[in-house]
């Protein structure tokens, strides 16, 4: 199947089977890990949106989620762009956090969100994500949950977008070469 997204064409890359068994083989992998925790999922907009809430309604223990979002703005300083996290009014003091990540890049996003959550004293974080490209992934931060690897290619559907774009779509295309 093919689709198009303003100006780039899209194939089908992973179908909506493959992405349910994932999300349902974390679901399982954390709650065995953290059920007796009571964890606290952090979701991070907009990508996420679809997983986390497709992981939540396979998850069967106690749990609570929060959603937030990474800002970029121009500093007043010339230091260039000053990130920060909107939306992050809980308390996550001695709780054990699992960052829920649609996918990781470079990982450029997630050591952002890490630094800044370091001083809410969770007493654990650990790190969820969907999609993982380790071929383009340049930090050391352990990945602690990875549904599915892919190659180094960009794609679209189930909450990831293209310009805005294509979050709708149920399962994942990958950008046609
Ligand atoms: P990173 O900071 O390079 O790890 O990239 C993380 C963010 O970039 C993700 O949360 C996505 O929002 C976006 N991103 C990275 N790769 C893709 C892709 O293939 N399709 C859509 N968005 C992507
Ligand atoms: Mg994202």
């Amino acid at each position: 199947m093919i689709t198009h997204l303003y100006d780039k064409t899209f194939e089908s890359f992973i179908d909506e089977k493959t992405i349910d068994a994932a999300v349902k083989n974390l679901a399982t992998q954390i709650f065995n890990d953290y059920h007796e925790k009571e964890p606290t999922f952090l979701s991070i907009l907009n990508g996420s949106f679809m997983f986390t809430s497709d992981l939540l309604k396979n998850y069967n223990g106690l749990c609570s989620v929060s959603f937030i979002k990474l800002a970029s703005y121009v500093g007043e300083k010339s230091t260039g762009n000053v990130k920060s996290l909107i939306g992050l009014d809980e308390n996550l003091e001695d709780k054990t956090v699992i960052i829920l990540e649609d996918i990781i890049d470079t990982g450029n996003t997630l050591s952002e969100i890490i630094t800044q959550l370091k001083n809410k004293k969770a007493s654990e974080i650990k790190v969820c994500s969907l999609f993982f490209k380790p071929d383009a992934y340049k930090k050391s931060i352990p990945i602690d949950y990875i549904g599915i690897k892919i190659p180094n290619k960009f794609i679209v559907g189930y909450g990831l977008d293209y310009n805005g774009i294509g979050r709708n779509l149920s399962h994942i295309y990958k950008l046609k070469t």
